[in-house]
């Protein structure tokens, strides 16, 4: 007899989909088999059985480096999250220039405790390395179960430079870290702004020509040599350019550790959508831009052919008004508009729409995509997967349903959705985190605070051999010991 028995459902997971019930007690699943009982009984007959999403890369209850505030907070960000199917989530911890990183993860803390639905992590954004915080705060984090990073090659009050990037890395790779990076070029990026406003080109679809596909592609082949020369796992977020592509699946072939993560607003939003009349672009504006069809056509040939290891939303809600797009006033121009959309409850129904059912992807790579390989690069040893032992951070969906996305059905604190009115097939219904209810049929049932912290382990980097240049191989370089 188990706590909670899901019967008569098909399971997938990155490897398989088989038919089985699944007995789960005491949160976790404790098995997989046939005629199972249970105290409590979800009938999932006709449904897919899947790991509950985990959603890792999300900005809830952050402050940029300017002051704005995103929309959501760790209870509707993880509410958005849940309905979306995902069980899990690793929202950013933001350092910024002063704050100490104990600091920043306090207050993210406070921020989180009590109010989240579903389990959750962070990373820990770095844009102040000091020496304290690179040799003392970084493995105090790592201790406390924050193992991945995030730096930025731009923005201006957030950029590292290139010896702070190795510096971050190689202490990343004595721990086990994941480092993550946005890569643009800060330089190229300004230049063009500064040509653009001086000209008046100032509306929102500037934007998409500011930030240069070049501007990416250069920052992505920087990041990976940094990487390379650090031997260190290095993850490229939010990869918007096939070109940028490209350079991450060529790393992998020679063996170096370095992951790709790509986002649906590149695969199904255009730089048409940022053309649109008066401030309404606004809603569209994302840092790298939406591009055009040929790269959301080579990005799906990537996610098809491997490169991506992680699809993630990107979710960074500013509301369409004054206390987000519109701070600075609705005549503002391109450079003083928060970047950033809302997605976290999209992200699993569009891949699962436009990818599976239209036949681009498979079940098993949708589920790897959106849950297991989130899981092993971000040390989430207990989810990801369907497996006697793990989590039950379970999302029961229903293939067949059809429905029209509306900004008012995503329960998160936004106004709009930049994926109103498309017609999607397949939704989550209920979503399990360790066995609890947290969205049942539609409603949700879980209460704030029901999540938990999940202290994360180091990165699994089995089959990534690394790389190690020329000059800091004793084979190569006349015996000479130095190792980062
Ligand atoms: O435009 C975006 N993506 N805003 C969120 C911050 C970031 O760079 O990921
Ligand atoms: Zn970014
Ligand atoms: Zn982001």
């Amino acid at each position: 007899m188990f706590d909670l028995v899901i019967r008569g459902g098909k399971i997938a997971t990155a490897t398989d989909t088989f038919n089985a019930d699944i007995g789960i007690s005491d949160g976790r699943i404790a098995a997989l088999g046939t005629g199972f009982d249970g105290a409590d009984v979800i009938n999932a007959t006709g449904k897919l059985v899947l790991p509950g999403g985990i959603e890792a890369h999300c900005h809830i209850a952050q402050e940029s480096a300017t002051g704005g505030m995103t929309s959501d907070d760790y209870r509707s960000g993880s509410i958005s999250a849940a309905f979306g199917g995902n069980s899990c989530f690793v929202p950013f911890a933001a350092q910024h220039r002063g704050m100490g990183v104990t600091e920043t993860l306090d207050l993210y803390d406070s921020r989180a405790t009590g109010s989240s639905v579903i389990d959750w992590g962070y990373h820990l954004i770095i844009a102040d390395p000091t020496e304290t915080a690179l040799h003392d705060e970084l493995p105090a984090a790592f201790e406390r179960g924050i193992t991945s990073f995030k730096v930025f090659m731009t923005y201006d009050l957030m950029k590292i430079d290139d010896r702070q990037f190795l510096d971050i890395l190689t202490v990343a790779r004595r721990y086990g870290a994941l480092t993550m990076v946005h890569a643009e070029n800060s330089g190229m990026i300004a230049w063009m702004s500064d040509l653009l406003v001086k000209g008046g080109h100032t509306a929102p679809r500037n934007h998409a020509l500011s930030h240069p596909a070049l501007a990416e592609v250069e920052a992505i082949n920087r990041a990976i040599s940094l990487a390379k020369l650090a031997d260190a796992p290095l993850l490229i977020v939010h990869v918007s350019t096939p070109e940028g592509a490209d350079l991450v699946a060529d790393a992998r072939r020679q063996g170096a550790k370095i992951f790709g993560e790509t986002c649906p607003q590149y695969l199904f939003l255009t730089r048409d959508d940022l053309d649109l009349p008066g401030m309404e672009g606004a809603k569209f504006m994302c840092s790298p831009p939406v591009r055009d069809m040929a790269t959301q056509d080579g990005l799906w040939r990537h996610l098809q052919a491997g490169t991506f290891s992680v699809f993630s939303s990107d979710h960074a809600p500013y509301r369409f008004d004054e206390t987000g797009k519109l701070a600075n006033g609705p005549e503002a121009s391109f450079k003083q508009i928060a970047n950033g959309m809302p997605g976290i409850a999209l992200r699993l129904p569009l891949l699962f729409s436009e990818g599976v059912r239209t036949g681009r992807i498979t079940l098993q790579q949708f589920v790897a995509l959106t849950a297991t390989n989130a899981a092993k690069l971000y040390g989430l040893t207990q989810k990801g997967s369907i497996a006697v032992g793990l989590d039950a951070d379970i999302a029961i969906w229903d293939p067949e349903e059809v429905r029209i996305v509306r900004a008012e059905d995503q329960h998160d604190n936004m106004d709009y959705t930049p994926f109103e009115g498309r017609e999607l097939t397949g939704w989550p219904q209920t979503v399990l985190t360790r066995g609890a209810r947290v969205v049942d049929g539609g409603k949700l049932v879980a209460q704030p605070g029901q999540g938990r912290f999940v202290k994360r382990a180091r990165i699994d980097l089995t089959g990534h051999p690394g790389v190690i240049v020329p000059e800091l191989d004793p084979a190569q370089n006349w015996g000479t010991e130095v190792r980062p």
